[in-house]
């Protein structure tokens, strides 16, 4: 009763009074104060409001409880709330002192395992604010808040299995009364990988399809309570570290067949056929929390490499790992990065196709290569994660000049290239730790013959002479324009080796003299002259 002669300044008194009675979610003034692991990462995933009576209103609510869905609540006050939602439009700058409705009222999910430094960028998507405006300009609710918080905006996941045991594998779903409810067959491989829409905190059960029929008396191969949006390797690709045959052969023909191809592609959409750019702060946010929550074994499998493949990572020497992306996790991001790589080729796209994670790791190499012609126009590379890596790994391009850039890349950086005619690849082996990567493509708007149009009008001409070029810095200083070329539109990346390739041979002739046995060798060709220096 004393509730409704209370003013709205009074509202501090009340909180704390619940608080004691352990009904209301703790309030916070500082992101700090949210709980990070050792990582600096969020240690648990939150349900977060504004403070006040937003926070009286929500915490009242039966159908959202503090725990459900394995997310924390908390009410946001001051500096917290203003770094979260301050940015959105028609926000007020501080907590609503009164709240008759949830529509007077925001939330979001912050997802665990985000980086403290972006913690107060989740995606658009995980916001939740009362509705949109209709024709007459009156708010209409869209989705109501307890639906939001059980939608894949929050509390629902997608969560994927693999299966690399030698038998189809029974998945149940372990119901709340503890009784196991058969979901599907799992049968073996990446193609077959599965993914379910669950909730955290959800269990399952993965059994053995042989030798009984009642799968639940065969062996239970894996258990797990659903953490996060993800995917699990029930054992793992078996890769042969058996030293390649004929290597230098295969690699020789291969780059000469990635040669030919890269002349085929008639279209160019920049003037280097790359640039260097940054994800924004809630695409990092997303990608580096659903890596970081997958970052390990069974999470993280071995790629599907197999001679099949070819050579164009050494997975017969060094670890070669994957982890897959959600279904629609992987749209959300494919959009956005669409948006972003759209800007950069000054063309609508088509979204065609969206690769795992990639981790390589030490002594990883990738031969140059150009990607599939009909899907690969407009792509991007965005570097996730590094772990220990002491020397900088560059990314090799070539340009419509065939002249060679190296970028340097930190995590969050991204690099767009014209993948089916940039000729691409890392061939100095990763000199330690992991570095992983995601890649993604996109193609002119229904137009998979691209590759053979003439640019169009206002398309930015092919950067070709640019004068005489000197190494003015150092010879292993990367992406600071270690290389002064007359025209300066050349950029920063420029190699500081200065090699351009004429041939598939020289690009076999630059595998050999980056690689790990040549390191000590003097060089023939091209390559050779400024590495002896
Ligand atoms: C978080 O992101 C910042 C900015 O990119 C980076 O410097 C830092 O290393 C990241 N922290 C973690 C724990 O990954
Ligand atoms: C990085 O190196 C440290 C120290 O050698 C080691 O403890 C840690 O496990 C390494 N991390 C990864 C991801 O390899």
């Amino acid at each position: 009763m004393r509730a409704a002669v209370i003013k709205p300044t009074l509202f501090l008194p009340l909180l704390s009074l619940l608080t004691d009675h352990g009904h209301a979610a703790p309030t916070i003034l500082d992101l700090a104060d949210l709980p990070f692991n050792e990582d600096n990462r969020l240690a648990e995933h939150i349900f977060a409001y504004p403070a006040g009576a937003c926070a009286t209103l929500i915490d009242s609510d039966k159908t959202m409880k503090d725990g459900h869905h394995g997310h924390k609540f908390v009410a946001l006050d001051g500096e917290a709330y203003n770094d979260v939602f301050g940015h959105l439009q028609d926000v007020p700058n501080s907590p609503p002192t009164t709240a008759n409705s949830f529509h007077d009222c925001l939330a979001v999910c912050l997802e665990k395992g985000t980086n403290q430094s972006v913690v107060a960028r989740p995606l658009p998507h995980r916001y939740w604010q009362y509705g949109e405006k209709d024709d007459e300009g009156e708010m209409v609710e869209v989705d109501a808040i307890n639906s939001f918080f059980g939608s894949d905006s929050c509390g629902r996941v997608e969560y994927g299995f693999v299966n690399y045991h030698t038998n189809p594998i029974k998945l149940y779903w372990i119901d709340f009364d503890g009784q196991p409810k058969f979901n599907q067959v799992l049968g073996v491989g990446e193609r077959q990988t599965s993914f379910i829409t669950t909730f955290v905190g959800h269990k399952f059960q993965l059994y053995d399809s042989m030798p009984n029929e009642d799968a639940l008396t065969n062996e239970m191969l894996y258990e797990v309570i659903v953490p996060n949006a993800g995917v699990v390797g029930i054992k793992n690709f078996a890769v042969s570290h058996i030293p390649e045959e004929g290597l230098e052969d295969k690699v020789r023909q291969t780059l000469n067949t990635e040669w030919t191809r890269h002349l085929k592609v008639k279209r160019t959409f920049s003037p280097l056929g790359f640039s260097k750019g940054r994800l924004p702060d809630d695409m990092y946010a997303s990608m580096g929390a659903f890596y970081y929550n997958n970052r390990n074994p069974p999470n993280k499998v071995h790629e599907e490499w197999t001679k099949m493949k070819g050579v164009f990572v050494n997975y017969w020497e060094t670890d070669c790992n994957f982890i897959q992306i959600p279904w629609r996790l992987k749209k959300r991001w494919q959009k956005r990065l669409k948006e972003l790589t759209e800007v950069w080729a000054g063309v609508e796209l088509d979204i065609t196709d969206m690769y795992g994670m990639r981790e390589y790791t030490q002594g990883a190499r990738l031969l140059t290569h150009v990607d599939r012609v009909t899907t690969h126009a407009a792509s991007m590379i965005v570097n996730i994660a590094q772990e220990n890596v002491t020397k900088p790994w560059t990314v090799e391009v070539h340009d419509h000049a065939d002249r060679l850039h190296e970028v340097v890349m930190e995590p969050g950086d991204i690099v767009y290239y014209e993948s089916a005619k940039a000729l691409h690849g890392r061939n100095t082996p990763l000199y330690s730790g992991n570095y992983i990567n995601l890649f993604t493509h996109y193609r002119p708007l229904g137009d998979p013959e691209w590759y053979t149009r003439d640019n169009p009008e206002n398309t930015p001409e092919p950067l070709m002479d640019v004068g005489e070029c000197r190494l003015t810095g150092q010879i292993d200083e990367y992406s600071h324009g270690a290389v002064t070329c007359d025209n300066n539109a050349i950029g920063p990346h420029l190699s500081p080796k200065m090699f351009t390739a004429n041939s598939g041979e020289d690009l076999f002739l630059w595998w050999k003299s980056v690689g790990p046995e040549e390191k000590e060798s003097k060089i023939v060709g091209e390559v050779s002259s400024r590495e002896e220096l």
